[in-house]
């Protein structure tokens, strides 16, 4: 909740010192009717000198973002942002991000594609992660923990079953109803991978 109209939020002492921090005034508005003790603050995390000077140059036990690293469309300037905000952490501090995933978003269309439905692309002002990527990316003092598909179920069955389901016509049960068919002819050992939404976990070492 206390996350909703802000991008990325810094921890120190966990929840004594909380600070909501985002690019835009109108959200730090917004967020600040509705939570009295955070701090908050406007800053743009691609300018790392007023963004330092923003936060006053402190280190935090956790910094999280949520839907805000995606709005960046450079894959370039994505990682060299994830490098900065680990930079921002203490030793052991976490970084969270809540971002959506290209990869996932891939593997969803694939599906889509072998049920007749149409591609999903992101949002023109998004670009996804590529998790192999991240994967592959060595981040100065910082190490990816793990990568959490948290919404694997979600995306699975609003963008492929229900997606299909609209689709078509419902009529009674029958074995050859769509969906048992779609059930058939869809791999048996699905879902993590569809999480269209993850949290890439990382530790400051
Ligand atoms: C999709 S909204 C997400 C808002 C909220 N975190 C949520 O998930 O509901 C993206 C947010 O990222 C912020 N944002 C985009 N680029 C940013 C940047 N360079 N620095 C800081 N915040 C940024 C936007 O102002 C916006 O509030």
């Amino acid at each position: 909740m206390v996350i909703y109209f802000i991008s990325i939020i810094v921890f120190n002492h966990l929840s004594k010192d909380l600070t909501g921090i985002d690019v835009s005034q109108g959200m730090i508005n917004q967020a600040k009717k509705k939570y009295k003790k955070i701090n908050f603050l406007v800053a743009d995390v691609i300018d790392e000198k007023n963004f330092s000077l923003t936060i006053k140059n402190k280190k935090f036990d956790l910094i999280f973002t949520k839907r805000c690293i995606q709005n960046i469309l450079s894959q370039k300037k994505q990682l060299r942002i994830i490098k900065f905000l680990g930079s921002k952490l203490k030793k052991n501090g976490k970084l969270i991000l809540c971002e959506s995933s290209a990869t996932a978003q891939k593997d969803i269309n694939i599906l889509r594609k072998k049920i007749g439905l149409k591609k999903i692309t992101p949002p023109w002002h998004n670009l996804f992660f590529d998790d192999e990527k991240i994967k592959k990316t060595k981040f100065k003092n910082l190490k990816l923990l793990e990568i959490h598909p948290f919404m694997a179920t979600f995306f699975f069955v609003t963008r492929i079953i229900n997606a299909y389901i609209k689709n078509k016509e419902g009529k009674k049960t029958h074995y050859l109803d769509n969906h048992n068919i779609l059930a058939k002819n869809l791999p048996q050992n699905l879902l993590s991978k569809f999480s269209q939404t993850k949290v890439y976990e990382f530790i400051k070492i």
